[in-house]
C-alpha cells in the first residue's frame, strides 16, 4: 500500500501552543510512527469502528470499493489515521492531500486521473476547497467522470473523460461549512468525538510502548486527563514528559513526573492552559459571565473566531465550563469555581437554554 502526502506550506506553520490540537510540523515523525494501521489497533470511537467494520466487510465481499466517506469533528482526533486504516483494511492505495493544497481545478484533475482502480483519495480540510475545484468533484464522485475544457473562447470544447473507480474520503472540522451538493455526495458520514481519559490513557500507554518509553499507569492517566480529549495533544505531552523523566527523574514517566511537566507547561489538572483560562476570565470579568458573541470574544482575547470555535470550545463545552446559547457564549458556575471566582448570578448554562 502506498501513501502519498501532499500538503501546502501554510499547513506546516510552526505552532507554539502545546495544547493546540491543530497539526504542527513537530508532530510529523511521531504521528506517522504511532498511527495504528488496523481498525483493531485503533482505540476509541467505538461506534464509528463498529459501523466501519460492517461497511468494509460488505464492500470487500461484493468486491467493490467503499462508498465516499466524510469524517468530521475537532482537530487531532485521528481523521487522517482512520483514512489510512480504511486503505489498509480495503487493501488499496491512498493518496493524501488537503483542500488548501489544491489550488486550481487542474491540480485536482491531475490527481484524479493518476489514481488507480479502487484507490482512495483523502482530502483533509475539504471545506477549504475552492468552488471551481469542488465542482470537478461532483461528476467525479457520482459518475467517475470529469469534464475537461479544451481551448479558450468561442472555439473551446468540452470533453468528458472517464476516471478509475475511487473512494473519496473527506475530512473536516466544520461539516456545516460544506456545500450541500458536496455533502450529499458522501454515502457515509462519521462524526469523531473527543476521547475519554480512559481511552486516552490506553493511547498514551500504546504510544509509549512503541516509542520505547517507560511509563506507569499513573503517568499515563495524568497525561490523558490533561489532553483535552485529543490523542495528538496526549502524544505531544508524552514526549515532553519523557524529557522531564529523563532529566528530573529516573526515566520512568510516573504521575509525579507528569505533574512536574504539566506545572512547568502551566497546564492545570483539567488540561487548561493560559489561553483557556484567559478566555474564561474574559467572559466572566469583562462580560459578566456572558452571553458574549463569538466575534466580540475573539477580538477581546486576540484569537480568530474559527480557532475559538474549533480548538478551544469543544473541550470547554465537554467539561461543562462553557455553553453556547443563541445569544452568545456563557461561562458556567463550574468555570467560576475552577478559576476561584465567586459565582454571583444565575448559572447561564441552565437559565438560557
Ligand atoms: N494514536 C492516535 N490516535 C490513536 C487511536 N485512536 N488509537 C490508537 N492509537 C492512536
Amino acid at each position: 500500500m502506498a501513501i502519498d502526502y501532499e500538503y501546502s506550506d501554510e499547513e506546516f506553520e510552526v505552532e507554539n501552543r502545546m495544547l493546540d490540537a491543530e497539526y504542527s510540523e513537530n508532530d510529523a515523525d511521531t504521528e506517522i510512527s504511532l498511527r495504528p494501521k488496523r481498525l483493531d489497533d485503533y482505540i476509541g470511537q467505538d461506534k464509528v469502528k463498529e459501523n466501519l467494520k460492517i461497511y468494509i466487510a460488505a464492500a470487500r465481499e461484493r468486491k467493490e470499493m467503499l462508498d465516499h466517506v466524510l469524517l468530521y469533528g475537532p482537530p487531532g482526533l485521528g481523521k487522517t489515521t482512520l483514512a489510512g486504516i480504511i486503505a489498509s483494511e480495503m487493501n488499496v492505495n491512498i493518496r493524501v492531500t488537503s483542500g488548501p493544497a489544491i489550488e486550481k481545478p487542474g491540480d485536482l484533475v491531475a490527481m484524479l486521473t493518476n489514481l488507480g482502480e479502487n484507490d482512495i483519495l483523502f482530502i483533509d480540510e475539504i471545506h477549504r476547497l475552492q468552488r471551481s475545484v469542488e465542482e470537478i468533484l461532483y461528476p467525479a464522485m457520482e459518475d467517475y467522470e470529469i469534464d475537461i475544457v479544451l481551448g479558450k473562447g468561442p472555439s473551446a470544447r468540452s470533453m468528458r473523460m472517464k476516471l478509475p473507480h475511487f473512494t473519496l474520503i473527506g475530512a473536516t472540522t466544520r461539516a456545516g461549512q460544506l456545500s450541500t451538493p458536496l455533502r450529499d455526495r458522501f454515502g457515509v458520514l462519521f462524526k469523531l468525538e473527543l476521547y475519554t481519559p480512559d481511552e486516552l490513557s490506553s493511547i498514551v500507554s500504546r504510544s509509549a510502548s512503541i516509542l520505547g518509553y517507560e511509563i506507569d499507569k499513573g503517568g499515563a492517566y495524568r497525561i490523558a486527563s490533561c489532553s483535552r480529549g485529543t490523542p495528538r495533544i496526549a502524544n505531544r505531552l508524552l514526549k515532553r514528559t519523557r524529557d522531564f523523566a529523563q532529566i528530573k527523574g529516573d526515566g520512568i514517566i510516573s504521575d509525579k513526573i507528569a505533574r512536574i511537566t504539566l506545572d512547568a507547561l502551566e497546564i492545570d489538572h483539567l488540561g487548561l492552559d493560559n489561553v483557556d483560562r484567559r478566555m474564561l476570565e474574559t467572559i466572566i470579568k469583562v462580560y459578566r459571565g456572558g452571553p458574549v458573541g463569538l466575534d466580540t470574544l475573539a477580538a477581546t482575547v486576540g484569537e480568530e473566531a474559527v480557532t475559538i470555535e474549533d480548538v478551544y470550545e469543544p473541550y470547554l463545552m465537554q467539561i461543562g465550563f462553557l455553553s453556547r446559547t443563541p445569544r452568545g457564549r456563557c461561562a458556567t458556575s463550574l468555570a467560576y469555581d475552577h478559576l476561584g471566582i465567586p459565582f454571583g448570578g444565575n448559572d447561564n448554562q441552565t437559565s438560557l437554554i
